[in-house]
């Protein structure tokens, strides 16, 4: 593992990005962020916890030969399973030929081994699987940011709305962030905003936060079949200029999901801080019935931005 040796004066942020529904955009997203966060001077680590199907190497052009469930296994130092990217930021794999999941003994070994990286990284950028299953809902329950990314369909609406309801229930934090991709433009993706934001307020007493919204870009597309991230391939596209912006829109803006006072600027402290939180199961809870109807409506009316939306 090779890191920039700089000044640690900065606290880690650890930024988990999650979704509902498969196919949203998540390592898209996860990978351009980092490599922007990466080329502003961050020290930036992705972890790649969608172990069944990880692919953010595809992205950073490189052959990992051991991953996460290794770590987490004790067959190989974390040290050694980090590789740098030819694109800034460093990887901790995803891939592994025979497990879909950790079991709790594994996933308090990945903690202490991420633990020991100390201030080694200022932003750990977690590229989670989607849904509900155990494993998405630990690696974002254990982040102090959580970033759900949904297209504007009604399935991926309905299925951001339960995933947000149950990372909520999970960790009782009372904001989590969005992200709209492949949305047509900024009204657009104010709408899918407020209408989650409204279920969100109504049902669980929390808030949503839009941190922005990325256009559905054919670039996209392109730059996947080059292997790389489009802030890289294509980075004055539409999707890339939207990617950027929003690296700068969570530069400027101090995370908020947990209250100050239990942020504690040690990964260490934080991620044991955390666990108890993370690893703690709830019930699941039947759907609303009406969240399909909401979300299958009809037409709505073009709501006006809300103030402060990224443009
Ligand atoms: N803004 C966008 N415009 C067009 N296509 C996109 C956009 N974002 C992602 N895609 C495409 O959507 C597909 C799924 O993206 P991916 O990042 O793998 O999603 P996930 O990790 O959520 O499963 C990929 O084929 C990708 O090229
Ligand atoms: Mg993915």
């Amino acid at each position: 593992m090779t890191t920039a040796p700089q000044p640690a004066s900065r606290p880690l942020r650890v930024l988990a990005i999650a979704s509902g529904k498969g196919g949203v955009g998540k390592t898209q997203i996860a990978v351009s962020l980092a490599v922007d966060l990466a080329a502003q001077g961050r020290r930036v680590l992705i972890v790649d916890s969608d172990i069944g199907l990880a692919n953010a190497d595809l992205l950073l052009d490189v052959n990992p030969s051991w991953g996460l469930v290794d770590v987490a296994r004790g067959l190989v130092p974390i040290e050694d399973a980090i590789i740098p990217t030819p694109l800034g930021p460093s990887l901790l794999p995803g891939k592994s030929a025979n497990a879909t999941e950790l079991s709790d003994d594994e996933k308090l070994a990945l903690m202490a081994s991420l633990d020991s990286l100390g201030n080694s990284f200022d932003w750990v950028v977690i590229d989670t699987s989607a849904g509900l299953g155990d494993n998405p809902l630990f690696f974002a329950s254990a982040s102090e940011e959580i970033l759900l990314i949904t297209t504007p369909e009604p399935t991926a609406l309905a299925d951001t709305y339960a995933t947000a309801r149950a990372l909520l229930r999970r960790t009782n934090r009372r904001r989590l962030s969005l992200v709209v991709n492949m949305a047509e433009d900024l009204h657009e993706a104010a709408r899918v905003h407020e209408r989650l934001n409204l279920l969100v307020k109504r049902f669980c007493a929390a808030e949503i936060d839009l941190a922005g919204w990325v256009a559905f870009d054919s670039s996209v597309h392109e730059a996947v079949m080059e292997r790389l991230p489009i802030v890289v391939e294509r980075p004055t596209s539409m999707a890339g200029k939207r990617l950027r912006a929003l690296s700068q829109h969570l530069l400027k803006t101090p995370p908020s999901q947990i209250a100050d006072s239990e942020v504690p600027s040690e990964l260490r402290f934080f991620w044991q801080h955390v666990y108890g939180q993370a690893s703690r199961r709830v019930p699941a809870e039947p759907a609303s019935p009406d969240v399909e109807k909401f979300f299958g409506g009809g037409p709505l009316p073009r709501p006006t931005p809300p103030a402060g939306a990224p443009e």
